[in-house]
């Protein structure tokens, strides 16, 4: 999708090159990522100086309300032939009712459940897809813990490729259901997503095929720094004082952070200090040990958590994720099964948003970094609310049930209500 303004930008949108996030070392853009200097990560890098914030900010408002708006901080540039089922631009919701229940005065609710296909990988899959299909690829495949099948599927269908993901085999059934709804092939693996990562870098070795997350890793991250555009244009172009995110990967979290860098360094906001905390399950928290422990590296676990979407052992973006949070001053803190379900109540209860059970981590872990003084009361603060609740019904299995059951007599109802 091009607008007419962005196409007087053209010059300076497309990322110049890749460039290694450890050493510096700058390739082509091209389907690589790993740096063959020292194996670092790459990432695509843009010509910030050609960038004017005033001008950022206008064509940004002129543009579509789809992540597509900020085309000019993406990889391909404006002109390519999008993939787009329409992502991104969602609801940044005032949060009064929860605020007033957590004793804090200003909070955000960054909705993200009402995607697409109703998580924010549709944004992160919309920049890989195109990518990918700009770069010669037939088919779209995904290592996933859930939401990317269901976000590579709809974006397939949507572009006509064939698409094949690989998952656990323990998922909600809803997830599963949907991404063969797509049209897409599940393949089901016996182990958990660790081992489903690492056949994925065999297959993708293997097959001609496009892993959106692992050897377009580089561009399919890059989707995630929408939603810290977004945040800062919908609070009037400017920086929230404490951000909360949702980690598996910990590819999110730094890439909101990116975000914000970015603003700041074409002038589109001013320059303010603001916290990035991370949140994940207890069964499930490799990052947050690292940084209640002070330690540099992140040492795999063995998932065991209902928050089957944040379910990665091994987190490719932990050491960056653990650095961003050290180095704005947030926290990076987990919390118990039990609360992953009060948090998911505690925001529909009160704000009328039915996340799934990584909102519910979010939710619960901003309660917990509250109730430890690390958020103060006085605190703008954004919390990210990444999936939507009606995929992973099952965590209430047996939990809920109707409160009145009546035969279709106003008498009996009336006795039941009391
Ligand atoms: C709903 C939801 N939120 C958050 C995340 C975490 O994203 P990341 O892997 O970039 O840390 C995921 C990852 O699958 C997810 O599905
Ligand atoms: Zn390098």
């Amino acid at each position: 999708m091009t607008t007419a303004m962005s196409g007087a930008m053209k010059s300076i949108t497309n990322p110049a090159a890749l460039q290694c996030r450890m050493c510096g070392a700058r390739y082509n853009v091209e389907p690589l990522t790993i740096c063959e200097e020292c194996f670092g990560p790459l990432e695509p890098s843009y010509d910030l100086d050609a960038i004017e914030g005033v001008d950022f900010r206008k064509q940004v408002e002129a543009g579509p309300a789809s992540l597509w708006r900020y085309e000019m901080l993406l990889p391909g540039g404006p002109g390519l032939d999008r993939v787009d089922l329409g992502a991104g631009f969602t609801p940044l919701r005032r949060a009064d009712r929860l605020a007033a229940a957590l004793g804090l005065k200003d909070v955000w609710i960054k909705d993200d459940s009402v995607n697409p296909s109703y998580s924010f990988k549709d944004r992160v899959v919309s920049v890989a897809a195109t990518m990918a299909r700009s770069f010669g690829f037939e088919a779209l495949s995904c290592a996933s813990t859930g939401n990317l099948a269901n976000a590579a599927a709809a974006h397939a269908a949507h572009a006509g490729m064939p698409c094949y993901v690989f998952v656990p085999d323990d998922l909600e059934r809803a997830k599963i259901l949907a991404t063969e709804t797509y049209g897409a092939k599940v393949v089901a693996v016996k182990g958990n997503y660790d081992d489903v990562n690492r056949l994925c870098a065999e297959v993708a070795d293997a097959l001609p095929w496009a892993f959106v997350n692992v050897n377009m890793r580089p561009y399919y991250a890059e989707g995630s720094k929408t939603l810290g555009f977004e945040v800062a244009e919908q609070l009037g172009w400017h920086v929230p004082d404490h951000v909360v995110v949702p980690i598996a990967s910990g590819a999110l979290l730094t890439k909101i952070h990116r975000a914000f860098q970015e603003l700041i360094a074409i002038g589109a906001i001013e320059e303010k200090p603001y916290r990035v905390s991370g949140a994940q399950p207890e069964g499930c928290r490799p990052v947050a040990q690292a940084f209640r422990d002070g330690a540099d590296e992140v040492t795999p676990v063995k998932p065991d958590t209902i928050a089957r979407s944040l379910a990665i052992g091994s987190p490719a973006d932990g050491y960056f994720a653990l650095q961003v949070a050290r180095e704005t001053g947030g926290a990076i803190e987990w919390c118990t099964e039990a609360e992953i379900l009060e948090g998911i109540r505690l925001l529909a209860s009160t704000e009328g948003v039915f996340t799934e059970t990584a909102g519910g981590v979010t939710i619960a872990n901003l309660k917990r970094l509250v109730d430890q003084g690390v958020i103060r009361p006085d605190e703008e603060v954004v919390a990210f609310v990444t999936g939507n609740g009606f995929k992973t019904v099952e965590a209430f299995e047996g939990t809920v049930e109707p409160s009145f059951h009546v035969a279709p007599d106003l008498d009996e109802f009336l006795a039941a209500l009391g």
